[in-house]
């Protein structure tokens, strides 16, 4: 394996000069600048795209969408959805052919439950950039991060007791028919496209003021947990009620006293009646920001941080030769 060799001692220009050479040729030697082609905007939606050293300081990066570059970037990028909307024909085809440095990278911030078109995409893509764990790329929707000197925290006043925000109500999911029988045993305020006008961009100010928040997946996926959790409950300094997979997997991310798992009850009523102990109860509640001492909060910016997070994987990347072959049987596993 090939160290990494990122910094000075750094190849030229662009992945083309590599294109039609014999992979066993001189040993391969990143570009000193990156480029990372966007082959569609994600959700057809142009958008400046970020500076990575000033933001993140990921140096030696270029992003861009312009599609006459694709002969020099070293690694182009494929937005799922878009990808599921124009068809593999909207790949890339050439001439000239796919030079075989570059790297293909499939990406998605979807659940398995709401990407279609998965099927028909074996043995294209090189990487993958997901949610999940075991992507080439893992971007997480949010992490916890232990700073050297973590801020003290400071619990919000609290004057209400549940909160849930959803937009894309469905009867026919688990978390709308929890809700449902939950509500049967305590007050919950709905905000959303179907409830309580909230003003925008201001979930967290909205939810902080309640103790708990349903922070409830639209289905559930190994490691699909989303700003629901990371945004409108942690960042709201509010306690996750969490409905997604099961509390191990919530537990490979975060602490075990920082949420409530609705699996850790056998029934909503029983759950409501915990909510309602921990209202009267000063001590317990405060426990589950006990964590908070250690840990501070990090919601990942769509779409600049997963855009920087390629160029920097790229540039750290050796000289492996990878295919994902079964890229639907990995992500609905
Ligand atoms: C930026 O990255 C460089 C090299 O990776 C590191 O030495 C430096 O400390 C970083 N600066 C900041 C502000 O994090
Ligand atoms: C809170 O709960 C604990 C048990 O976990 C109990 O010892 C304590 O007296 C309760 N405090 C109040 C104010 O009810
Ligand atoms: C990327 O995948 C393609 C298609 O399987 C393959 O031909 C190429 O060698 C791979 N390149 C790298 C750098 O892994």
């Amino acid at each position: 394996r090939a160290p990494h060799r990122a910094g000075p001692e750094c190849g030229g220009e662009g992945a083309a000069e590599t294109a039609g050479d014999a992979l066993t040729a001189a040993p391969f030697l990143p570009p000193c600048t990156v480029t990372v082609l966007l082959w569609w905007e994600p959700f057809g939606r142009p958008r400046r795209t970020a500076d990575c050293r000033r933001r993140y300081n990921i140096t030696g990066c270029r992003l861009s969408a312009d599609r006459s570059r694709l002969g020099e970037a070293q690694a182009v990028l494929f937005h799922h959805r878009d990808l599921a909307l124009h068809g593999a024909e909207g790949l890339p085809r050439g001439p000239p052919p796919r030079p075989p440095r570059q790297l293909w990278v499939w990406m998605n911030f979807e659940s398995p439950s709401h990407s279609p078109g998965l099927r028909g995409l074996a043995g294209l893509f090189n990487w993958t950039m997901s949610y999940r764990r075991d992507s080439d790329i893992f971007v997480p929707y949010g992490y916890l991060y232990a700073p050297p000197a973590p801020r003290p925290f400071v619990l919000p006043r609290k004057t209400r007791l549940v909160a849930w925000v959803i937009s894309n109500w469905n009867e026919e999911h688990a978390r709308v028919r929890y809700y449902r029988q939950l509500k049967e045993h305590l007050a919950i305020d709905v905000y959303g496209a179907w409830g309580l006008a909230l003003a925008e961009g201001g979930v967290v100010e909205t939810v902080s003021a309640y103790k708990f928040y349903l922070a409830f997946e639209n289905s559930q996926h190994t490691d699909y947990i989303t700003e629901k959790l990371w945004r409108n409950a942690f960042a709201a300094s509010t306690v996750p009620i969490v409905l997604g997979p099961h509390r191990a997997n919530y537990e490979r991310f975060i602490p075990p006293d920082s949420f409530i798992h609705v699996d850790d009850f056998p029934s909503p009523r029983l759950l409501a009646t915990y909510l309602k102990f921990l209202d009267k109860n000063k001590t317990n509640y405060r426990r589950y920001f006990a964590w908070r001492k250690k840990y501070e909060v990090h919601v990942t910016s769509f779409w600049d941080e997963h855009f920087c997070k390629v160029c920097e994987a790229v540039r750290a990347a050796g000289n492996q030769i990878k295919t994902v072959q079964n890229l639907a049987g990995w992500f609905e596993s």
